[in-house]
């Protein structure tokens, strides 16, 4: 292979093989089983199939968290167990894993600071990722008191904060209502069309039609089709003609002319098409906007970060898809600190707690205990962040 060719490569595998074995050692699950397929830069790769097909377990071996156990992985070229790979990858897990005691800008702001971005840097980003996703409103609530919905969207700001080249996104689309879908595909559309290559993992087919320029069908961990969306799902045997609405005469005038060509009427199908449910569902949510109508909950999405639009037809891409931004309540104020850094006050407990939010729980009084493990913790983080 040239070395050109090798270069616009970013995920290959051969023969790729996932073993889990049990206490014994004996093999529990052929999670994955002797997979190929080549990832090039700038594409929308999708990972498709349904629950337990080895989507999850791929995407963690791309992201060396495990192990292949058999057949050939290389991402950027490299093993992925490469520690400089890492820094150019973005990763929304299936689960969103947050911080509960930190606000929406504090775990930006972490995540930022792992990756050694300058404190201007990440309030920056940080800001202009919460407004993209939605979370204007949201910038100083704890993480802990999240939606889904919401957690999903701050774990795709995350995803975002290092300025990845690859971005991997698993289930992306899961828990958000149908204008939270919208949104995250025309993130991945913009992402695209900065260069940016992205591996989507789902089992919602819906969502990977509109954004995939490539994909894989798993099931049982075996590839059972590949291809171009055109490729896999295009119909050989119909031709679809649209037409503004027919008049009946015009209809009934083409309908023999077709017969009188051979076509057997029975397979003629004239009539309106039938819009999809999303598009119905968009229109629906834009109309009661126009007029309006109060909602609580999570907002449009804002404006794109800049550092993510390279390029103006990125941005046109955008302007096209959204409607202009909505005027934030006043919690969206920036926070006041000069230089944000994580507030290691909130942190209660690093190392310790890793759980996903619980959006029933509402924000309570700390109790001593509470105080005592949060003094511990900022000793652990003062340390960890110097
Ligand atoms: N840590 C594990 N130990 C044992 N089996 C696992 C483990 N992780 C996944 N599996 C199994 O591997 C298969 C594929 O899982 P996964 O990759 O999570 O599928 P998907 O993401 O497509 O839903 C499933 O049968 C699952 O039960
Ligand atoms: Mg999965």
């Amino acid at each position: 292979m040239s070395e050109q060719a090798q270069n616009n490569i970013v995920v290959e595998a051969t023969g790729l093989t996932k073993i889990f074995r049990d206490f014994w050692n004996r093999p529990k699950a052929r999670a994955v089983n002797g997979i190929d397929f080549t990832v090039k830069a700038g594409q929308v790769f999708g990972l498709l199939g349904p629950n337990g097909s080895g989507k999850s377990t791929t995407v963690k071996m791309i992201l060396g968290l495990l192990y292949p156990s058999r057949g050939v992985l290389k991402v950027f070229g490299e093993d992925p167990q490469n520690v400089e790979i890492k820094s150019r990858i973005g990763y929304l897990p299936e689960e969103t894993y947050l911080y509960r005691y930190l606000t929406a800008m504090e775990t930006l702001d972490f995540y930022g600071a792992l990756f050694g971005l300058s404190p201007k840097m990440r309030r920056e980003r940080s800001e202009q990722l919460l407004n993209m996703v939605g979370l204007a409103h949201a910038f100083n609530r704890r993480v802990g008191e999240f939606s889904k919905g919401m957690a999903r969207r701050i774990g795709l700001a995350q995803a975002l904060v290092n300025d990845p080249d690859l971005v991997i996104l698993d289930e992306p689309t899961s828990g958000l209502d149908p204008i939270g879908c919208r949104e995250v595909k025309d993130v991945i559309r913009l992402l695209a069309s900065r260069g940016k290559t992205v591996i989507l993992c789902s089992h919602l087919l819906a969502d990977v039609q509109d954004v995939c320029d490539d994909m894989v069908v798993l099931y049982g961990g075996k590839i059972r089709a590949e291809g171009t969306l055109h490729e896999i799902l295009r119909e050989e045997k119909i031709t679809r003609l649209e037409v503004p609405t027919l008049s009946d005469e015009t209809k009934r005038e083409l309908r023999s002319w077709l017969v009188a060509n051979g076509i057997d009427e029975s397979q003629i199908k004239l009539g309106n098409p039938v819009r999809n449910l999303e598009e119905f569902f968009l229109e629906v949510v834009k109309q009661a906007r126009e007029q309006s109508v109060d909602t609580a909950g999570v907002q449009a999405g804002g404006e794109i970060p800049r550092y993510l639009i390279a390029s103006e037809d990125g941005k046109a891409l955008l302007d096209t898809l959204r409607r202009p931004s909505e005027p934030e309540p006043a919690a969206a104020k920036p926070v006041e600190q000069e230089q944000p850094k994580v507030d290691v006050d909130k942190l209660e407990a690093l190392g310790a707690v890793h759980e996903a939010p619980k959006p029933e729980e509402t924000q309570q009084e700390e109790d001593q205990a509470a105080k005592e493990a949060r003094e511990k913790a900022n000793k652990k983080l003062s340390n960890l962040l110097k």
